[in-house]
């Protein structure tokens, strides 16, 4: 899969750009602030609708206009024009200019994979955050499991209005409770396979692909589940056993809405042990290793952006991670040191853009 063309409106510090790529390797350079983040961006709203960073939407669109366009030329097994347009009020998608009306039927057709320094949050950061990475992944392999976890979620809101109801009036039906538990443990038993699978098959790459890049360690990643090991019958009784415990917090206090992701390095925590590059290249290695699932699943190659991979990674690391970016993956990759960048490319093809202030020089 490859971007041919993108053309921007109003994105962010862009007013009106157009720029074609290279097949393979694209290097997007320029000094801080310039826009390099900003293109990249762009490549991933195309593809998921929205950005990777946490802030609105309304971000998106250049200061003081009230529109943003974007627009790419996908070549997959056809070519297609993919646009995304926002205003404060809302979001437009579409295919060959034919308006797609659910978002869900528009992403997961374009597969990006997308590096960020931002993504040592995967790492760092509370479980929340984890689940919503490990939630965007697997959503772009399966548009059903995204339908599930909305479904859960509601289940959840139901459930915990219902307890709060019962607490404070004791006559509410059990019986309503139990039908609702019972819907909320086959729905989380669901998500719980869905995550446990992808897991499982991230782990199954993941080690080989860390130690090629860093030549040691030992990499897997836990997934932390109060569903692990436990047959529907045995959830059933737990939620039972522990109802007094939900009726005081007035919520449920057991499920997949707590799961959790453990990077172990070692059989140590990642997030307690482990140094800023450990995190940096686990981080990169459960990405290559997403690109390996989807490559196995669909059947696609995806489109792989690395934005601003070099600062606190040593030579050695870069070039081991450059090995894994073979021809058949275009490839983006922001920096603000092309002249340490260009001698790591010996050999390759690739196209320099330089960003200056928001416009783009082809060199
Ligand atoms: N909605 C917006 N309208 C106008 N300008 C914006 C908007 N959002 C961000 N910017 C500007 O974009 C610039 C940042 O661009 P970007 O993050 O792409 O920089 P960068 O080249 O990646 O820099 P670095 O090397 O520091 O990572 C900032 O100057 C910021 O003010
Ligand atoms: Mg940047």
């Amino acid at each position: 899969m490859q971007i041919q063309e993108l053309k921007l409106l109003n994105f962010r510090n862009y007013e009106k750009v157009q720029v074609a790529f290279h097949k393979h390797l694209n290097i997007i350079y320029g000094k801080n602030g310039s826009g390099k983040t900003n293109l990249v961006e762009a490549i991933y709203v195309l593809a998921l609708s929205r950005s990777f960073k946490q802030n609105s939407d309304k971000t998106l669109i250049r200061n003081d206009t009230d529109l943003t366009k974007i627009e790419g030329t996908i070549l997959s097994n056809y070519k297609n024009v993919y646009k995304v347009i926002l205003t404060p009020e809302g979001k437009k998608v579409k295919i060959d200019n034919n308006k797609i009306t659910k978002i869900s039927d528009y992403i997961s057709k374009i597969n990006v994979i997308l590096f960020n320094p931002s993504d040592l949050r995967m790492i760092k950061d509370t479980p929340s955050i984890r689940r919503k990475y490990l939630n965007i992944a697997i959503s772009q392999l399966n548009v059903e499991y995204l339908k599930q976890l909305n479904q859960y979620n509601k289940l959840i809101k139901t459930r915990n209005i219902y307890l709060k109801q019962m607490y404070l009036n004791g006559n509410s039906l059990q019986s309503y409770l139990d039908i609702i538990t019972e819907k909320l443990v086959e729905v989380g038993i669901s998500i719980y396979t869905i995550r446990k699978d992808y897991i499982d098959f991230i782990n199954s790459f993941i080690q080989e692909i860390y130690k090629k890049i860093t030549m040691k360690g030992d990499l897997k990643v836990i997934y932390c589940s109060d569903y692990a090991n436990k047959s529907k019958e045995e959830l059933l009784k737990f939620y039972k056993k522990n109802l007094s415990k939900d009726l005081a917090f007035g919520k449920t206090n057991f499920g997949v809405h707590h799961d959790d992701l453990d990077f172990k390095l070692d059989n140590l925590s990642l997030k307690d042990y482990g140094s800023e590059g450990q995190q940096k290249n686990a981080v990169i290695s459960w990405k290559l290793s997403e690109i390996e699932i989807i490559k196995k699943e669909k059947k696609v190659t995806p489109i792989l952006i690395l934005d601003d991979l070099f600062s606190e990674l040593d030579v050695e690391k870069i070039e081991n991670i450059f090995k894994f970016i073979n021809k058949d993956i275009q490839t983006f990759i922001t920096t603000t040191e092309i002249e340490k960048v260009e001698p790591l490319l010996k050999g390759e093809e690739f196209k320099k853009i330089y960003v200056e202030n928001g416009n783009l020089k082809e060199m």
